[in-house]
């Protein structure tokens, strides 16, 4: 694959340019200009021009951008033919709600395993995975080697599983635990997911846009 050098500022647009991007082609949209996609987007065409020219342009004038091939270059640099090995630590709610609702395979990864320490759960399917015992994650990962964790189990259980997990070859966390994984690992790929940060940006804006009497 390139390399590009791209910011990560550009990098956390490019999902949303992607999933934008499939759903012209579902609609059989084969090109569109950056004027017509900024208007769908909410962003400016003139981010979008330079969002693009990071990794190589691929708009011609007077032609706009080639649906098709932009969205297969987001692909490419987002890696989402990756496979990547994951495992799920935490099979409560929400590990669960993970497991059955994120298409991790159209998104680079590979779901091939869920632990959790509750030993009632073992062997539950969730997504036609068993639930396995935490016990067992030693040898599940010297036998198949996944790269990425998603952490869903309470923040104060994060850190003696994060250690075994890095010791165990995890390279990369998708963290819903409120440990701060990449302090400690600043080698390793972290993404900290917080709901409620999501969920007070919406209070500001509630409180920023609306006066007290129109919420
Ligand atoms: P839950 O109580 O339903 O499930 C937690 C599961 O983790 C349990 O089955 C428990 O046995 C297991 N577990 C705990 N420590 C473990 C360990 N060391 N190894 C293996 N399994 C272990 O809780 P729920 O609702 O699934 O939430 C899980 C965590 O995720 C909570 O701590 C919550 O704060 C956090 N959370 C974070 C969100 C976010 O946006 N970042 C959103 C929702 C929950």
């Amino acid at each position: 694959m390139a390399k590009y050098n791209i910011s990560m500022s550009v990098i956390k647009r490019l999902p949303r340019y992607y999933r934008f991007l499939g759903l012209l082609l579902d609609q059989g949209i084969t090109r569109i200009s950056s004027r017509e996609l900024s208007a769908k987007m909410g962003l400016t065409a003139s981010q979008i021009r330079q969002d693009f020219n990071c990794f190589g342009g691929f708009g011609q004038q007077g032609y706009g951008y080639n649906v098709e091939q932009l969205r297969n270059e987001i692909s490419k640099i987002l890696g989402l033919s990756n496979n990547l090995g994951t495992i799920i630590i935490g099979a409560g709610n929400l590990g669960r709600a993970i497991a059955t609702h994120m298409s991790f395979e159209e998104r680079g990864f590979n779901l091939i395993g869920i632990f959790d320490k509750n030993e009632a759960l073992a062997g539950e399917m969730v997504r036609g995975i068993p639930v396995r015992h935490i016990d067992g994650l030693d040898d599940f990962c010297r036998e198949n080697h996944p790269s990425v964790a998603v952490l869903c189990i309470p923040g104060e259980h994060g850190t003696p599983i994060e250690n075994q997990l890095v010791e165990l070859g995890i390279k990369g966390f998708w963290n819903f635990s409120h440990s701060d994984i990449a302090a400690r690992h600043p080698d390793l790929a972290v993404e900290n997911v917080h709901l409620s940060d999501s969920l007070m940006t919406l209070c500001y804006q509630m409180n920023s846009r609306f006066g007290k009497n129109d919420r």
